[in-house]
């Protein structure tokens, strides 16, 4: 059963209601936060309760905002290995090195986790027609949990996503509509659309308060798995609801009595060719200018600008992490490095990561002793057109 109260906005704190569809704060246009009665759940949910649970993010039903499992639209999503990069470790002299891998969710990435929970409470609230811009992930996990609900699905993905993205989300139904540009333009296109049809209810990053939800189980199941926290997050950050998801995770297990006030260092990775967090980051600045002229072959990192931009910079302060900017060919070297060592085919953005890491361990940002945890977002495979390049 959810213990789900209300929605909060998360720059001014104005409550709106939960049982109806919402977006963003209407007083500040900001994300919108889902707040739980933890007091209440507090002396019912312990860790140790969670044994025994559903192996996916369902075992976190009270901190969910799903009021009835009959509305649940679900493929088994989360609750994904905690791989233990054991080579690597040795021949980089760290204590522990973890990868969170995502692949194996349905669709294979991460955004199974944020659109799972977004289309169970569409359905839940009577929404009819989604839509959404996506750089190429989104776009197949919301066309599948589309597909199982019943509900339309139009999506917005700029035209040089990679093919598997496309084809996927065509198959499992969806209309995809290719566009010019970044996923900025691709959003801008997803609003004109909507002025012809009102009832499309977009599931754009953070402009829709449940993915936020499905994501933020990433740090619930880091807790479970390691028994602890560890010191280092890297974390491959677009549009970042997944970063700020688990920092929600990791706020709510403290209110829950489960953690004390130790947080893991949070560190946003990105590509150096669409950075906006990272130079935002370094200039001190509360909020991310939009970045000219993204280009990466990451392309879940092509965003030139995050609604939830304020909220990341907030949180790599506040948890004394950062924000790092890597090269193409240092995300191409990456891949090769875990594959030939780990037997592990990252996804560029995985990559990212790794690539993150050697740069930080070499500046002292990570020391030898520090628990490290990296981020494998989505499956290699939808990357023929990259990897290929590595032959
Ligand atoms: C594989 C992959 N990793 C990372 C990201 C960035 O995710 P977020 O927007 O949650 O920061 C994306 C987004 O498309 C992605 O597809």
């Amino acid at each position: 059963m959810s213990f789900l109260l209300e929605l909060l906005c998360s720059q001014c704190g104005l409550v709106h209601e939960a049982d109806r569809p919402q977006t963003v704060c209407r007083a500040c246009s900001k994300p919108l936060w889902a707040r739980y009665d933890l007091e209440r759940l507090a002396p019912q949910l312990r860790p140790e309760s969670l044994r025994g649970r559903s192996a996916s993010l369902w075992r976190y039903a009270e901190l969910l905002p799903v009021q009835d499992p009959q509305h649940r639209v679900s493929r088994s999503e989360g609750w994904t290995p905690l791989l233990e990069l054991r080579r690597l470790a040795d021949r980089y002299e760290q204590r522990a090195l973890w990868l969170k891998d995502e692949s194996p969710n349905p669709t294979g990435s991460f955004k199974a986790r944020g659109l799972a929970m977004a289309i169970s409470r569409a359905l839940e609230l009577g929404i009819g027609h989604v839509g959404l811009p996506s750089a190429g992930n989104a776009a197949g996990a919301a066309a599948a949990y589309a597909a199982q609900a019943g509900l339309r699905c139009t999506l917005f993905m700029p035209e040089d996503t990679p093919r598997a993205n496309i084809i996927e989300a065509r198959l499992l139904g969806a209309e995809v509509v290719l566009v010019p540009g970044t996923i900025a333009d691709s959003a801008r296109a997803l609003e004109a659309y909507r002025r012809d049809h009102p009832e499309l209810f977009s599931l754009a990053t953070l402009r829709e308060p449940y993915r936020l939800e499905g994501k933020k189980t990433l740090g619930y199941e880091l807790f479970e798995q390691l028994g602890h926290l560890p010191d280092v997050v890297l974390y491959p950050t677009g549009g970042g609801t997944g970063l700020i998801g688990m920092g929600k995770a990791f706020d709510e297990m403290e209110a829950l009595g489960w953690i004390g006030p130790e947080r893991p260092r949070m560190f946003i990775v990105q590509a150096a060719g669409c950075a906006p967090l990272v130079r935002a980051f370094q200039e001190g600045s509360s909020e991310a200018r939009p970045w000219e002229g993204a280009q990466t072959l990451a392309s879940g990192l092509r965003v030139p600008s995050a609604i939830g931009d304020f909220l990341m910079l907030r949180l790599v302060r506040r948890t004394r992490g950062g924000a790092i900017a890597v090269s193409d060919p240092s995300i191409l070297e990456a891949i090769v490095e875990v594959a030939r060592n780990e037997g592990i085919l990252l996804c560029p953005e995985g990559a990212a990561t790794w690539a993150a890491y050697r740069e930080l361990r070499q500046r002292g940002h990570i020391r030898p002793e520090d628990e490290v945890v990296l981020f494998n977002t989505g499956s290699a495979y939808k990357y023929t057109e990259v990897l290929e390049q590595l032959l």
